[in-house]
């Protein structure tokens, strides 16, 4: 038995997350959760919220919360849009735990002890109307190369020119539109990345089975232009973890806290550490220190492409950096982006169908189905309403539905409710459990390497087998002249639909769900032998029809939906 620690990068709390997000990070981890769970493997499965940072601030500010209450109101929310979706998370915890506050301050000490922190003095941009200094991008005013009005503090929009604030013509705060910005001498604390970067690099060039998107990232930025550069992590913000050299003050830093991205990784352990002390006889430790066990444990991060450089360097430079015996990623999943309806996905525009939204229209398993397949793996994905309502009309319906409606109709019409005895398997059954075989096989391999799209073709090969043999053998026919074949027949289909049930889980657990509790059986195991699996329900096995698994999709509806979500969410 292996043991899978498996994360999905956590998602910002302000807001609710759209489907982009969704299928770039914590959909495709749950899929290889519940795949490597069901194939015996013990499985730690985390996930968060990532609640610090300005965007956090701001939001709770437009909801007219206190941070910490909007921020707890809205991890609520999202556990519970994330149950909704079937994410089997084992712990779904929130980066401002104590427990994350006290290791992110541990590791603060840790780095500067070893002599990896340096403290800068800079000037930064503080608004007296906001109260507060405002990070780069919350600065606008007219870019000095193009002349548009709205450019940001960090980047025009625009001609794309990288700016400094300072290069604005008449900057303005964005957070309140106040124009008495100031120049004000600050201090931060940052992280000594560029002395790593050959211990960095030895690790990238080590990881040869990763996929190009990761390595290519990886190195991009190890080696472009100056290559690594330190990183400031901490802010001028009041809603953070405080900057503490571990449980000490660290003078000079007061009224500072840590930076978003320096303490968001960091909760991948403290969740682990969260998860723990939820209950008794569990051991993070065992997960994620090399002396504690987890150098047996395989670690799989997924994530999105514009996470990659924050996990294939500044967080390993932080563990490695620390001297310390964490485990490191083993693997890391990434994915291109989802596109909507010949634009982008955007929560800052609401632009696109949110995970609330689409779970008030259709069953999570739809969605989970269509994302799924169409992962944005080798290239970025669009969705469309068309392509949506063919895709899972004919996957799931025609094909799946059709088959687990069709065989236990006729079964129940025919033999009644039980599964028929009679009968002996012959050169169909036997070519249609030597193809299911090669199949399954493949599928265990593309489920293993973590190829979604692959995966999820396999699986469609795989239910579209199980049609075509019904097809052939056309047991309502057969039964005419010979009811003992038709019943045979019969019996190799209904354990076929236990088989759709345990191979079909990852992908749409609720959907298996209900096909086992149809099939009447507790019997999960995964076909190590497809013959014998075939064997699970005996002659004589009670089941019973269940109801339509799924509804088509309509052109009136899918018209409707094009419609409603056309437009912004505001
Ligand atoms: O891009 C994002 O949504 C970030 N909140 C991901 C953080 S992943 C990690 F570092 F914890
Ligand atoms: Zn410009």
């Amino acid at each position: 038995m292996a043991r899978h620690l498996i994360t999905s990068a956590i998602p910002y709390i302000n807001g609710i997350k759209h489907l982009g997000n969704l299928v770039g990070s914590q959909l495709p981890a749950d899929l290889f959760a519940r795949f490597q769970r069901a194939r015996g493997h013990e499985v730690l499965f985390l996930c968060a919220t990532d609640e610090h940072g300005t965007p956090a601030e701001l939001a709770a500010a437009k909801a007219g919360k206190p941070v910490a209450e909007y921020c707890a109101e809205m991890h609520a929310v999202q556990a519970r849009i994330a149950e909704g979706f079937g994410l089997s998370f084992d712990h779904f915890g929130r980066s401002s735990s104590p427990q994350n506050h006290a290791l992110t301050q541990h590791f603060a000490g840790v780095l500067a002890d070893k002599g990896l922190i340096k403290e800068v003095s800079e000037t930064q941009i503080y608004s007296k109307a906001d109260g507060r200094f405002l990070p780069d991008r919350y600065i606008e005013g007219t870019c000095p190369n193009c002349g548009f009005e709205d450019a940001r503090g960090d980047q025009c929009d625009n001609c794309t020119k990288q700016l400094d604030p300072t290069d604005l013509i008449n900057p303005r705060s964005s957070v309140s539109g106040a124009t008495d910005l100031e120049e004000r001498a600050t201090k931060h604390l940052y992280l000594k990345q560029s002395n790593m970067r050959g211990e960095l690099q030895t690790w990238i060039n080590s990881k040869t089975d990763w996929p190009v998107l990761t390595t290519s990232i990886a190195n991009k930025w190890l080696n472009d232009g100056d290559g690594l550069q330190d990183r400031g992590i901490t802010r001028d913000l009041d809603w953070g973890i405080p900057v503490k050299r571990g449980a000490e003050d660290w003078p000079g830093m007061e009224g500072k806290v840590f930076y978003v991205w320096f303490d968001a990784p960091i909760e991948y352990i403290a969740c682990a550490q969260e998860w723990a002390d939820a209950a008794t006889g569990r051991d993070w430790a065992r997960w994620w220190r090399t002396d504690k066990g987890a150098s047996d444990v395989r670690y799989t991060q997924f994530m999105g492409k514009d996470n990659v450089p924050f996990h294939t360097l500044s967080f390993p430079a932080t563990l490695l950096g620390s001297g310390e015996p964490w485990k490191l990623v083993d693997y890391i999943k990434s994915f291109n982006y989802l596109n909507y309806e010949g634009g982008q996905f955007s929560t800052s525009r609401g632009r696109g169908v949110f995970m609330d939204q689409a779970l008030e229209i259709l069953p999570a398993d739809v969605w989970r189905w269509w994302l799924l397949s169409h992962a944005p793996e080798s290239s970025d994905a669009e969705f469309t309403w068309e392509n949506f309502q063919a895709a899972v009309n004919k996957d799931l319906s025609d094909v799946l539905g059709n088959f687990v409606s069709r065989v236990t109709k006729f079964c129940r019409s025919k033999f009644g409710e039980t599964v028929p005895e009679a009968g002996t398997y012959g050169p169909d059954e036997e070519a249609l459990i030597a193809e299911l075989t090669t199949r399954i096989r493949a599928y265990e391999q593309h489920m293993d390497a973590m190829e979604v799209r692959k995966s999820a073709a396999e699986l469609r090969a795989i239910w579209a087998a199980g049609n075509e043999y019904l097809q052939e053998a056309a047991p309502w026919s057969v039964f005419k002249q010979d009811p003992d074949r038709a019943a045979a027949q019969i019996r190799l289909a209904l354990n076929l639909i236990r088989l759709y049930a345990v191979l079909s889980a990852p992908f749409i657990p609720t959907t298996a769900a209900k096909l086992f509790t149809a099939m009447n059986t507790l019997d999960t195991r995964w076909p190590e032998d497809v013959a014998e699996a075939l064997a699970s329900l005996e002659a004589g096995h009670g089941f019973s029809v269940p109801d339509n698994l799924f509804t088509k999709i309509s052109d009136e509806e899918r018209e409707d939906w094009a419609a409603r979500f056309s437009g912004i969410r505001t």
